[in-house]
């Protein structure tokens, strides 16, 4: 008889960027996929640091995991990967969806950047084509692409061992159902395109819990990292069943229209779109990254 591991996942939050970092594993010395890590960034200084980062270091070491995988979701506008930074010291492949080339693309006229960036994804080890299956140890994985909040969005599905639930690493796509759903302004963003991602997600069997990569609680609320897809369906302020494509996409549009750009996107993407590694120094040792004027 064959038994399916039981994935088991850690939560860590950066306060600065309300991000959720989630290491998914299958047991002590097991190995484990990384999803979602934050390299500190204090934008007056323009200085980074690891502390995000470190505590999730800790963690894998103090478990005595392998690290597999180092997953991005996407490439996000509010931090800094620290992608490079753990896989130089705990080892691991980094892989996003294979829409990264369109984003990378869409950056790539807005900051000019150096011919030597190549435009073709290999900064990162592997880029996942929909649907593709992967495994992390004994769990089987799923890369489902939802675009909308950019074009390469994924949301990363677990299976679960019998009688449990499956999971999803949802990524910025869905929200609490109190917060509602993810911007859809950037380049390449799009709400029907988005909306269309969502109900696949939603089609997942009901009790399959949906670990966010954010939480913006309103006043009162501690940050929560997990919901569920009939919880979504019912209560979701964006996203609910009755809401109809039309509704969400005048809605979001709507509101994105309000929304001033993250405090971090322009750090933030150009670094993200080479797998998180920073450009490497000049001749006086220093790194620069590059801000565009007008262009936002
Ligand atoms: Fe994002």
């Amino acid at each position: 008889m064959t038994f399916l591991a039981s994935p088991r996942v850690e939560a860590f939050f950066d306060t600065d960027s309300s991000t959720f970092t989630y290491v998914l594993y299958s047991g002590d010395g097991s190995d484990c996929a990384i999803i979602d890590s934050v390299l500190n960034f204090e934008p007056k200084a323009c200085r980074t640091h690891t502390t995000s980062a470190d505590a999730i270091i800790a963690f894998v070491r103090s478990r005595e995991l392998r690290v597999q995988w180092l997953l991005e979701t996407h490439a996000h506008a509010d931090h800094l990967s620290a992608a490079p930074y753990l896989q130089q010291v705990l080892g691991g492949m980094i892989a996003v969806g294979s829409g990264i080339l369109k984003v990378q693309n869409a950056f790539q006229k807005i900051f000019h950047l150096s011919p030597d960036v190549k435009l073709d994804g290999s900064q990162f080890g592997h880029l996942f084509e929909p649907d593709e299956q992967f495994n992390v140890g004994p769990l089987t994985l799923r890369a489902m692409h939802v675009p909308g909040h950019t074009p390469a969005d994924v949301a990363y599905v677990v299976d679960g061992a019998a009688d449990e639930p499956a999971l999803a690493f949802v990524g910025d796509t869905l929200f609490m159902p109190d917060v509602g759903s993810a911007r859809c302004d950037f380049p390449g963003g799009s709400a029907y395109t988005l909306y269309r991602s969502v109900q696949r997600l939603l089609q997942l069997p009901p009790q399959t819990l949906l670990l966010l990569c954010h939480d913006y609680p309103p006043d009162g609320r501690l940050p929560s990292f997990e919901t569920t897809v009939a919880q979504q369906r019912l209560a979701n302020i964006h996203l609910r069943d009755s809401v109809t494509e039309d509704e969400f996409v005048e809605m979001r549009q709507r509101r994105d229209a309000t929304l001033g750009m993250p405090a971090l996107i322009l750090p933030a993407i150009q670094v993200n779109i080479q797998a998180g590694e920073l450009p490497p120094p000049e001749a006086n040792g220093v790194r620069y990254l590059k801000i565009p004027l007008n262009v936002l």
